[in-house]
């Protein structure tokens, strides 16, 4: 049997996991205020849109933090094994993949979900100059028509693909065989590897 992909720890720690659920939150809020107005459902949108667009960017800003004083990148950077992991059948990678705590298919989704969220903060901060808030008056002037078109084709596009992303992301999160990765983003302890040598070693 494969103790190493057995072998049980704190896989997310407490921050991490706050950061992850708020920013899920976020997320979720940002597109059913986006998307249920375009559905039929009339509300009051736009506050309830920026204000969880505000926590988003504060949610990053602090898994920044976290990566850069706690973490580091080295789980989350793809390497030579995760580009195998992809273009190799089973047969041919089993046994020769090293351990990771992210499998390949997570780092590409970490860093395409990571760029798309990124797109829709950095458009929707700018966005921000186009209504009132308790702090600044609109001022549309600050990009020119042109301008304005990209920033808004860059947003729209990158929430279809966020939509897109999440559903992939929340029904792998879901399935059986994940149950014991997911009760680890709610209480911490888990595998602490989710793609193990000698677990590929008995397929
Ligand atoms: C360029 C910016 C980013 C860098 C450098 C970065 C880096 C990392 C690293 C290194 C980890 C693994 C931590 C570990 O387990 O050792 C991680 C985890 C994670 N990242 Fe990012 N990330 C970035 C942007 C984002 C964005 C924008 C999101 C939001 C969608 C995000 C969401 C997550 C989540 C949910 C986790 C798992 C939580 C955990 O650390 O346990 N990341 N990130
Ligand atoms: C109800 C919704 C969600 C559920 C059930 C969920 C579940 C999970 C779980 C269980 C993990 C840990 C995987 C592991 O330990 O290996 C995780 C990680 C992560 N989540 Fe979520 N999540 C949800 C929403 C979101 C949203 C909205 C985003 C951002 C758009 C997101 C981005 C991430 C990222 C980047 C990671 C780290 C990479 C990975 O492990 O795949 N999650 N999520």
């Amino acid at each position: 049997m494969d103790s190493q992909l057995r072998e049980t720890g704190t896989r997310h720690q407490w921050p991490d996991r706050v950061f992850h659920w708020t920013m899920a939150l976020s997320v979720i809020v940002l597109c059913a205020t986006a998307f249920l107005p375009i559905l039929g459902l009339r509300f009051d949108w736009v506050p309830a849109h920026w204000i969880s667009g505000f926590v988003l960017a504060a949610a990053i800003l602090f898994h920044w933090l976290r990566v850069g004083l706690v973490h580091g990148v080295g789980e989350m950077m793809p390497g030579s094994d995760d580009l195998r992991e992809v273009l190799l059948d089973l047969r041919a990678r089993s046994g020769t993949l090293g351990p990771a705590k992210y499998d390949a298919y997570q780092k590409g989704y970490h860093w395409l979900s990571g760029l798309v969220v990124l797109v829709l903060a950095a458009t929707g901060l700018l966005m921000m100059a186009k209504i009132d808030t308790p702090w600044w008056r609109r001022d549309p002037s600050i990009l020119s028509d042109a301008q304005w078109g990209i920033v808004y084709v860059a947003h729209g596009f990158a929430s279809l693909a966020i939509i897109f992303l999440v559903i992939l992301h929340v029904y792998f999160a879901l399935l059986p065989e994940h149950w014991a990765t997911l009760k680890s983003m709610v209480r911490g302890r888990g595998p602490l590897l989710t793609r193990g040598a000698r677990h590929e070693q008995e397929h």
